[in-house]
This record gives structure tokens, C-alpha cells and sequence, in this order.
């Protein structure tokens, strides 16, 4: 029998930490992977998880079964931090193992309720999107949104193309720092596509992976909390990983808004739907974002190193458009500030982002999309360097 499998597909994201792993190089620099690295290239446990913790550790008495669902405390903390109040009679909830764990959750309820509905993605999008909806075997088309000139939103494509949009068709969109791009809409951006597909009676599936790594917390959330409020139907999958630290503890959650009347039977399905795959959905990172989220101190604290992780990242984005401008001598990375979240699409060839990558030893997706957090003031000249010497 598995003398039939092909080799699939080496995952380009995932690839490159291995690469990395193996440079010799002791200068090489990794902009690779999305985890957020402090300026000692560590990505550190934060300090009210640390907390948690250790309070979990002398007050856990059992680790019997969870909910299908995972835990309601859980579940209704991430509906508040995401969504805030007044939707507990709308948002059915199951915990997942990450935001990957959401995205697929969302597209095999979307397969179950509705096989014929076409997948509408950005072009570009995170690739484990597309990965999955072929895998899955459903129909996807995709609309336009990343300007390569100006390296911003392409918004007149992503208007012509969500046009197109057919009645009970998904679009998926990135609540808040877009992956790969960095270009993100602004509040009247948003307005406008939430109208337009309102007209066209399609289905939202925001993917929020990043929430308070763009402009703040609740700032972060304002799109989605738009899309929630003027859709019947929202489909939201949210990620712990990035905001928490808790990237191994595979922590996430799918949201599904309904009606109040349909909210059981949707809730039924949801859970169906985690037994199928995996049961239970992992407890310890649930866990730990549950106790931040509902005691004042840890969650105080959480929230001002989340902003202080944030502001890392802006600064570096404000040097790096500096040294960029300085080095090209030129204005055409300036849009590097005016990004947001941990992504920036620099606009190289690939064949310029494997120059990089053997002569400079710095990595980066073949798409040149770089992970700010990757970088610290000493590497920013470096990497500066580097890109006015392969693209200026
Ligand atoms: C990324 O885009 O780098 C992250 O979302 C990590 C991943 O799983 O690809």
C-alpha cells in the first residue's frame, strides 16, 4: 500500500528552518519562519504565561477529558477578547489545536454545510490556506490585493474581483496583518468590502493570527468585530500562538456566528466534527490563555508585554525603511514603516532572494517575505546592506 504514496511538496515556509538550521554561517540571519524572536534572537515564554503556569501546576487536581468543545470558560474568554460582548447567544465554539487547527475545522464545516461553495483567497495568501482547500478537494478562486509596485493593497483589484463573488460563497480574510504582505486595508477599506459582500450575500472566514501585533489589541480586532456585526454568518479562526507565545501548545479556536436559533444545531456539528478528527482539543495552552484572560493581574501583565513585543516591532520596521532609504538611496522601501504586523513583502525576485540567502546568509520566503521580529538593530544595517547590494 504505501509503496503508492508520492512525495509531496517540501511546505516553503517550514522548509526553511531547516536550512537555516543547517548554514554553518555563524552571521546568517532568519527571517524565515513567523515567531517572534527578542533582540537575543530568543523567543521567550511571556512572563504571565510563566505565571500561569505555575499556579496550574499546584492548583491541577485532574487531566481527565475536556469538552468536545474544549472548556466554555476558554471558549467564552476568546469570544470576548475577539469579538467583546453581546455575542453569547450568536457564537457557537470549539476549541482547536492552533490556528491551522481552526482553519481546517472552518473549511470541513463549510464542506458539510455547503460542498458546491467556491473559497475565495488573497493573492497572495498564507499557503497553507490554498493547501488545504485543494486537499479538501473544494473550489477555490482567488482576488487580487497585493500591489507589486507599490508594495500596499491593490484595492481596486480586490473590489473588480469580490465582484465576482457568488451568493454562499466563503472569502476568506485576514483579520489583521496580512500574511505574507504586510499591506493591510484601513478602517474605510474595510467598510467598503464588508458592504460589498454584504451585498453579495457571501460567507466571511477571518483568519486572525496575529491580533496585537499591527496596532493594538483591541485595534486589531476592529475589522472582525465590523464583519461580525453586519454578517448573519461569520466564520472566524483565531490563533494563540503569535499574541500568547504559546506556538507548541497549539492553541486556537473556530468561531462560528449564527443565529441564535441555529446556534445548537451549529454547535452540534462543530463538535462532531472535533471528534472526527481528534477528539479532545489540546487543554494546557487553552488553559493558560483562559486564567490570563480572566485574572486582572496576569492579563494586565500580559497585555503590556504583548505591547511592548508589538513596539519591538514597529521600531525595527521605522529602522529598517531608514537604513533601506540611506543604503538605495532612495524613498521605494519606504513602504517597510507603513506595514504592519510581523510580515513585510520586500518585492525581490526569487532569484534575488536566493542571492541573499547563499552569499549574505540571510533567509527569507522565496516570495521575499521577511519576518520583522527576525531582526534586531544589529542585523537591520546588515540586512540593508545586503538588499541595496543584490537590488539596488
Ligand atoms: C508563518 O506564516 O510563518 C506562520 O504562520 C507559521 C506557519 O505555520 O507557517
Amino acid at each position: 500500500m504505501l509503496e503508492t504514496l508520492n512525495p509531496q511538496p517540501q511546505d516553503k515556509i517550514l522548509q526553511l528552518i531547516a536550512m537555516f538550521r543547517e548554514d554553518p554561517r555563524t552571521d546568517k540571519i532568519d527571517l524565515g519562519v513567523g515567531v517572534y524572536k527578542d533582540a537575543t534572537g530568543l523567543t521567550p515564554v511571556m512572563r504571565a504565561v510563566k505565571a500561569a503556569e505555575k499556579q496550574l501546576w499546584e492548583t491541577e487536581k485532574t487531566k481527565t477529558y475536556t469538552g468536545l468543545a474544549g472548556e466554555p470558560a476558554y471558549n467564552s474568554a476568546m469570544v470576548g477578547m475577539i469579538l467583546g460582548a453581546g455575542y453569547a447567544d450568536r457564537a457557537a465554539s470549539v476549541a482547536t489545536p492552533g490556528g491551522t487547527g481552526a482553519i481546517r475545522q472552518a473549511l470541513e464545516l463549510i464542506k458539510m454545510a455547503s460542498p458546491q461553495a467556491t473559497v475565495w483567497i488573497s493573492a497572495p495568501t498564507w499557503p497553507n490556506h490554498p493547501s488545504i482547500i485543494k486537499y479538501l478537494g473544494m473550489k477555490m478562486a482567488e482576488y487580487r490585493y497585493f500591489d507589486a509596485e507599490t508594495r500596499g493593497v491593490d484595492f481596486a483589484g480586490v473590489l473588480d474581483d469580490l465582484a465576482k463573488v457568488a451568493e454562499g460563497d466563503v472569502v476568506l480574510l485576514h483579520g489583521c496583518c496580512h500574511n505574507p504582505t504586510g499591506a493591510n486595508l484601513n478602517a474605510e477599506q474595510w467598510a467598503q468590502v464588508v458592504d460589498l459582500l454584504v451585498a453579495r450575500k457571501a460567507i466571511p472566514l477571518v483568519d486572525l493570527a496575529y491580533q496585537g501585533f499591527g496596532d493594538g489589541l483591541e485595534e486589531d480586532a476592529a475589522a472582525t468585530r465590523l464583519v461580525a456585526a453586519k454578517f448573519p454568518e461569520v466564520l472566524i479562526a483565531a490563533s494563540c500562538s503569535k499574541n500568547f507565545g504559546i506556538y507548541r501548545e497549539r492553541t486556537g479556536i473556530l468561531i462560528a456566528l449564527t443565529s441564535a436559533d441555529r446556534k445548537a444545531v451549529v454547535q452540534g456539528n462543530l463538535n462532531f466534527l472535533n471528534r472526527q478528527n481528534y477528539s479532545f482539543p489540546p487543554d494546557h495552552g487553552a488553559r493558560l490563555v483562559t486564567m490570563i484572560l480572566e485574572d486582572a493581574a496576569l492579563c494586565a501583565d500580559w497585555k503590556a508585554e504583548l505591547e511592548e513585543v508589538r513596539l519591538n516591532m514597529l521600531s525595527l520596521r521605522k529602522q529598517l525603511a531608514d537604513e533601506l532609504r540611506k543604503a538605495t538611496n532612495s524613498d521605494r522601501f519606504d513602504f517597510v514603516a507603513d506595514h504592519r504586523g510581523m510580515f513585510s513583502r520586500l518585492g525581490l525576485t526569487e532569484a534575488q532572494v536566493n542571492i541573499l540567502r547563499e552569499e549574505h546568509g540571510i533567509y527569507m520566503v522565496g516570495d521575499s517575505r521577511i519576518n520583522i521580529a527576525g531582526l534586531n538593530s544589529k542585523t537591520v544595517p546588515v540586512l540593508a546592506a545586503a538588499i541595496a547590494k543584490v537590488a539596488g
